[in-house]
């Protein structure tokens, strides 16, 4: 398996564009099951979740043609299974979204529950409670959820859970929605740029959804959906991982083909800890001369700083000066990359849910582990700023989520190199 080897203390200059956002380009390609003409997608992120769930879609009967990067084409090829295997779903948890699409669109699914996860507890509950409100019958048999209706109807569902809304629910639920028999009403709906996405998308093949990007959706089934020709919202957690690069190297990045509403919370977070942000149409550009002041970073739903962030900014705030703190309302487990950083030489503890961050002027170069995908573009910027070499191993987490993270940080002026991993992990036990 790859790992990188980054040589750190460059600062990052010049421009880069965002790619397609991940978390949008799932959830459509999942609702494409609902189409019963060709769609075609462009601006898919080239990550390998999206390939994993390409994998789930064709075991779904879809014919997926193209590459991300000049679009896909999916198209039901044969309508009739309705599985997803666990040993897909496991390995990604978005493969989820496929369970209302199929509900809906074939009456039935069996989709494997997605089981652990690393960023702590991540229940199913309020998606199977939503689908439920829409007259499905489901019940879980050997690890896998079992849904059917002949037609859902429309009903009034609330997905206000403890730590707000969640967003892979509300994609399942409104998915499932816009096919049933009447009106739905969806409280406590997600409002992320995403969910929105997926939304627009479903509109654009002939749903009727109102209310999106507020916590109360209206959606009037209709008999059927059509094609459409869509385009992805450029990746809002992938951008804002670029400016904190810029921010944590000292330099000066301009993302472009972004949209800087959706990037408020973290724009406003380094602006406060005295970096220089500026946003012009569709770009953004991020500048830092020096230490930064202490970070309080509080991830939440949107329009709050998104818990895809938290780690990456703790990374900042390893190198900021004085006291900083962390807390992830949505995720508060989250909290798997402090170690990593620590070996680093920052100074993280835990106190409850917090993390406190004690500032030091330097990190050094040392070989980590990344255990999920945020986690690794966390230990990918504290390499970036650290003295000498840093190896951070697991990347195949990294390549799930951020388009050729490594290229596009080469092509800002970093040092980075993929090699083999086997290399490093030698390493590592001496
Ligand atoms: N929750 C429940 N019950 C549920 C669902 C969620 O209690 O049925 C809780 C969760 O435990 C969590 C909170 O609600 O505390 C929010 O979870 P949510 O369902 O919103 O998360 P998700 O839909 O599973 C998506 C993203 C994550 C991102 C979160 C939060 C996709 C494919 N995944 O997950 O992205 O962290 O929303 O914004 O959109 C990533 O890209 O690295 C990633 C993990």
């Amino acid at each position: 398996m790859d790992h990188l080897r980054i040589l750190g203390g460059t600062p990052l200059w010049g421009a880069v564009a965002a790619s397609g956002a991940k978390n949008a380009a799932l959830p459509i390609m999942a609702a494409s099951i609902l189409a019963s003409g060709p769609v075609r997608l462009a601006v898919v992120p080239r990550v390998s979740d999206v390939d994993t769930l390409a994998q789930v879609l064709r075991e779904l009967g879809m014919a997926i043609a193209g590459k991300p990067e000049d679009g896909l084409r999916l198209e039901t090829e044969d309508p009739r299974p309705v599985r997803a295997r666990y040993q897909l779903v496991r390995r990604m948890r978005a493969s989820f979204c496929v369970l209302g699409p199929l509900l809906a669109r074939r009456g039935r699914a069996v989709v494997a529950l997605p089981g652990g996860c690393n960023l702590g507890p991540r229940p199913v509950d309020l998606h199977l409670r939503g689908l439920a409100a829409l007259g499905a019958e489901i019940r879980i048999e050997r690890g896998n959820v079992i849904a059917q209706a002949k037609r859902l109807r429309g009903a009034t569902v609330s997905l206000a859970g403890p730590r707000g809304p969640t967003v892979t629910g509300t994609a399942n639920v409104m998915s499932a929605a816009v096919l049933a028999r009447g009106v739905t009403t969806i409280l406590g709906a997600a409002t992320e740029p995403e969910v929105v996405d997926l939304g627009r998308f479903l509109n654009a093949l002939g749903a009727r959804i109102t209310g999106l990007g507020t916590p109360t959706l209206r959606i009037a089934g209709v008999e059927d959906l059509g094609g459409a020709s869509y385009r992805i919202i450029p990746d809002r957690i992938e951008a804002g991982t670029l400016l904190l690069a810029a921010a944590i190297t000292r330099g000066s990045v301009t993302v472009t083909g972004v949209v800087p509403e959706q990037l408020s919370a973290v724009l406003s977070l380094l602006e406060a800890a005295g970096a220089g942000v500026q946003t012009c149409g569709e770009r953004v550009t991020v500048s830092a001369a020096g230490r930064l002041r202490p970070l309080s970073v509080v991830a939440e739903p949107y329009p709050g700083l998104p818990s895809d962030l938290q780690a990456p900014c703790t990374a900042v705030a390893c190198l900021a000066e004085g006291r900083s703190t962390v807390s992830d309302r949505v995720f508060p487990g989250r909290f798997a990359h402090l170690d990593e950083l620590n070996r680093l030489g920052a100074r993280i503890g835990l106190c409850g849910a917090t993390a406190i961050v004690e500032g030091v002027p330097r990190l050094s170069g040392s070989t980590v582990a990344s255990s999920d995908l945020r986690a690794s573009a966390a230990l990918v910027l504290a390499g970036l700023a650290a003295e000498g070499e840093t190896r951070v191993l697991r990347i195949d987490h990294l390549d799930r989520g951020y388009e050729r993270l490594d290229e596009k940080l080469v092509g800002l002026g970093a040092r980075i190199k993929r090699a083999d991993a086997r290399v490093a992990l030698l390493d590592r036990r001496r």
